[in-house]
């Protein structure tokens, strides 16, 4: 029994995920949130600050810094500078400050794409330059001629998604050098969302930060990490914006200025207690999960009307439905009790995205009420 397995009924706490079908025998696997308990040394430590009754302004601590330093180091062998850390509520919120900040007259990113991919840029004014993610070898990867051929000289920004909502890819060393190749010969800026990070699964594969490429990446790099996935601590809101190169740091820290002071006293213990101690509870995470995406790849292997690709990383399966010919897949499995993500929302409505960080009972539950729902249409 793993401690993965236990089964936290998140029915009536407030779950986006779970409320959305209040009252409804449907089982969420939408909202990139995991069903387990964060790691019980963020949960006594929070707990442990509870007691002392007092909550007056506490700015992030050192500690806290330095414990993400660290984790960096250990995870990614990426050295980062103290100096080059910026505290922000979350990726999404950050992917705005830089999409506005940036205010270039295109922006470029590949599709399907997580929604804020597409959202940030139009919020900011500029127009979004989409370059379908290509199928390569059983994996979804980037055609880096055709990427590189959409770039035109309005373009400064490069929203990138390492690994990629929803494909799955954590790219390799190679195709990051292409596109750090790429990026210096059209001089763009990379806003490279890594907050899937710690969720690879495939064991020969790892995260690279874009930005530890080279030390041209490095300086044209503007990265966003994040606790909230790996730890289950979304709703905590904390993130960070790394940028190592000082001018544009200075611009970007002045452009945000009086928009984002210090995290809550809860996300800075949070934080600060994840990138410390939960290493361990990490391991054990990734190995559950590994688990549960062999279920879902059994499961697609059973019905060859689906399809779905090999992935590195994340707990989100990007599954092509359209040999099932239905109007509304998302619909379709409602129906029969599963709230899948809709692939339009992502750009593509072949597709649904089915969240797997859950128990597996519940997974299995899942996937047998896809069966069904499956089955009936022969
Ligand atoms: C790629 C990606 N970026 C950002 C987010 C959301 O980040 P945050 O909650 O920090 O705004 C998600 C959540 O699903 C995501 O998948």
């Amino acid at each position: 029994m793993s401690i993965f397995d236990k089964r936290v009924d998140r029915r009536g706490s407030n779950s986006q995920k779970w409320d959305r079908y209040k009252g409804e025998d449907i089982i969420p696997l939408w909202v990139a949130d995991m069903d387990f308990e964060a790691p019980s040394p963020i949960v006594e430590a929070i707990k442990k600050r509870i007691e002392h009754k007092v909550f007056g302004y506490s700015p992030i601590e050192e500690e806290t810094l330095e414990a993400f330093i660290d984790f960096v180091k250990r995870h990614y062998e990426w050295e980062i500078k103290k100096e080059w850390i910026i505290f922000s509520y979350g990726v999404v919120i950050s992917m705005n400050f830089v999409t506005r900040f940036i205010n270039s007259k295109e922006v470029i990113t590949t599709t399907p794409i997580y929604p804020h991919f597409i959202k940030a840029p139009k919020n900011a004014g500029s127009e979004v330059i989409k370059v379908p993610l290509r199928e390569k070898n059983r994996r979804w990867s980037i055609d880096f001629n055709e990427f590189e051929k959409s770039i035109s000289k309005d373009c400064r920004l490069f929203l990138f998604c390492n690994p990629h909502n929803p494909g799955g890819t954590a790219f390799t060393k190679e195709e990051l050098k292409k596109l750090a190749n790429i990026a210096k010969r059209h001089n763009l800026i990379v806003c490279s969302d890594e907050i899937h990070s710690d969720l690879i699964l495939n064991p020969k594969s790892r995260h690279i930060p874009i930005a530890s490429i080279n030390k041209d990446m490095e300086q044209r790099t503007i990265t966003l990490l994040s606790p909230s996935k790996s730890f289950n601590i979304a709703g905590l809101k904390s993130s960070f914006i790394v940028i190592a190169n000082d001018s544009l740091r200075e611009e970007f820290k002045r452009y945000i200025s009086g928009l984002v002071d210090d995290p809550n006293i809860f996300a800075n213990i949070a934080t600060k207690i994840a990138y410390r101690e939960c290493d361990e509870w990490l391991f054990e995470l990734r190995d559950y999960l590994r688990e549960n995406l062999k279920l879902v790849q059994e499961f697609v292997a059973k019905n060859p009307k689906l399809k779905l690709l090999n992935q590195d990383a994340t707990f989100l399966a990007w599954i092509d439905v359209s040999g099932l010919n239905l109007k509304s897949p998302y619909e379709y499995f409602l129906e029969y009790g599963v709230g899948l993500s809709d692939g339009k929302d992502f750009g593509d409505e072949r597709f649904l995205r089915l969240n797997f960080g859950t128990q597996i009972e519940l997974l299995v539950e899942a996937l047998n009420r896809m069966q069904r729902a499956i089955d009936n249409l022969d």
